[in-house]
């Protein structure tokens, strides 16, 4: 049924492919679409794209934006206008965009205004937190989306709140989750623990948000909370081209690289990284995705911002959030370590499954239902 419906699916940014990879999959697998992998160019370093394709066996992309980095206002507007030539040329049935990123609000923006509908894996989570550029693109693209899957209930009530039409919300539990499922027989065979010359216990460290690495006084800071935790354990960090970049701008690098109980790298492979994640005593993190990982794992994460758009990491799972008086991190660490280890629940539907139940969804919808408004130039 159906078979010629073509769906477009948006990657642009790292936090992009573990989502969308198993949705591809499970749509793939039904045979009831034709698929078209789009690829945005936001990332586009081999450490933060083409090695996630080889690692997870992704599909190559059909077709590359190559965008690149820019202001926000820039590569946002840079994306909307090449995307709007792919749709014109090809005229999708239906644009799946993944997460918050800027790849996320270009490429819905572009879709609504051909009156294309979207779908957008990931709706409804709110940090309320306006200064946070992935605050704004999930709020504009769940305002403009006409499909929105969530991965907890809490997103729910969230898109209700904001006038969204119940019967477009649909909790189908967490792609990126069905990714850490699937490869997780790979994990044991990565040999970055060894690489690095690893003990037991060590703390996994991310940083790469504005608010934490891009002003001056803020990372000199965060630097100096670092180096007081590695006197008691080992920091493994993978710095992200931002940080890197800003810390070479502020002259903190070499000061990170004269202390021996820092293991610095460059960004990781998925499976390189999720073994690090896996096997940590504890994670430090500004990321959004690792607050979720960390809580199947099950490894407590201290998360160094005032606000989660990802509550349900904290009320079931294994995640605090540490506000961002740099200062108080050594202490909040050594509580971490010296309490019995929350123990976290899997939150519901974390399952596996995510992209199984999106593909069954997309199945029975009929997208032209969304089509009455805009079928003049199709
Ligand atoms: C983006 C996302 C953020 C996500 C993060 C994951 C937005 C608004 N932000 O932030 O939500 O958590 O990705 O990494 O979409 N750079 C490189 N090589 C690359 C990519 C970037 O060197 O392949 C450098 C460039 O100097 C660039 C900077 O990193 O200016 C930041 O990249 P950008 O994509 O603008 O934002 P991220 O901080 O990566």
């Amino acid at each position: 049924m159906n078979g010629n419906r073509n769906i477009h699916l948006i990657i642009g940014a790292r936090p992009n492919y573990m989502k969308a990879d198993p949705v591809y999959k499970a749509l793939a697998a039904t045979n009831n679409f034709r698929l078209t992998l789009i690829h945005t160019g936001q990332h586009y370093d081999h450490k933060m794209s083409q090695l996630f394709f080889d690692e997870l066996g992704m599909k190559t992309p059909d077709i590359t934006l190559e965008v690149g980095s820019g202001s926000h206002g820039a590569q946002t507007a840079r994306i909307l206008e090449r995307y709007e030539q792919v749709l014109l040329a090809d005229k999708p049935d239906l644009v799946m965009v993944f997460g918050d990123v800027n790849s996320t609000i270009a490429c819905a923006l572009a879709a609504v205004k051909l009156h294309i509908p979207v779908a957008h894996v990931e709706a409804g989570l709110r940090s309320h937190d306006r200064s946070m550029p992935e605050e704004i693109n999930r709020v504009l693209t769940d305002k403009i989306a006409d499909i929105l899957f969530i991965t907890s209930i809490d997103a729910r009530e969230n898109l209700i709140n904001e006038g969204c039409d119940p019967d477009n919300i649909h909790f189908v539990g967490n792609s990126m989750i069905d990714s850490l499922h699937s490869f997780s027989d790979h994990f044991d065979e990565s040999k970055i623990k060894d690489q690095l010359a690893l003990g037991r216990d060590y703390a996994l460290i991310t940083l790469h948000r504005p608010s934490n690495v891009d002003d001056e006084s803020n990372l000199k800071k965060l630097i100096t909370a670092l180096a007081e935790i590695t006197k008691t354990l080992d920091c493994v960090f993978p710095i992200h081209p931002r940080t890197r970049n800003n810390l070479g701008r502020f002259g903190l690098l070499k000061q990170l690289e004269a202390n021996g109980r820092f293991h610095l790298t460059d960004p990781l492979g998925y499976i390189d990284f999720m073994r690090l994640q896996r096997d940590a005593r504890i994670v430090i993190t500004d990321s959004g995705g690792i607050q979720e990982e960390s809580t199947c794992f099950g490894v407590p994460c201290l998360t160094v911002r005032d606000n989660t758009e990802r509550p349900v990491t904290i009320t079931s799972g294994t995640n605090k959030l540490v506000g961002t008086d740099y200062s108080r991190l050594p202490a909040e660490v050594e509580e971490t370590l010296a309490t019995a280890i929350k123990s976290g629940l899997v939150p519901e539907l974390w399952d596996g499954q995510a992209g199984a139940r999106i593909a069954a969804i997309l199945a029975k919808y009929d997208f032209k239902q969304f089509f009455k408004y805009f079928n003049s130039h199709r």
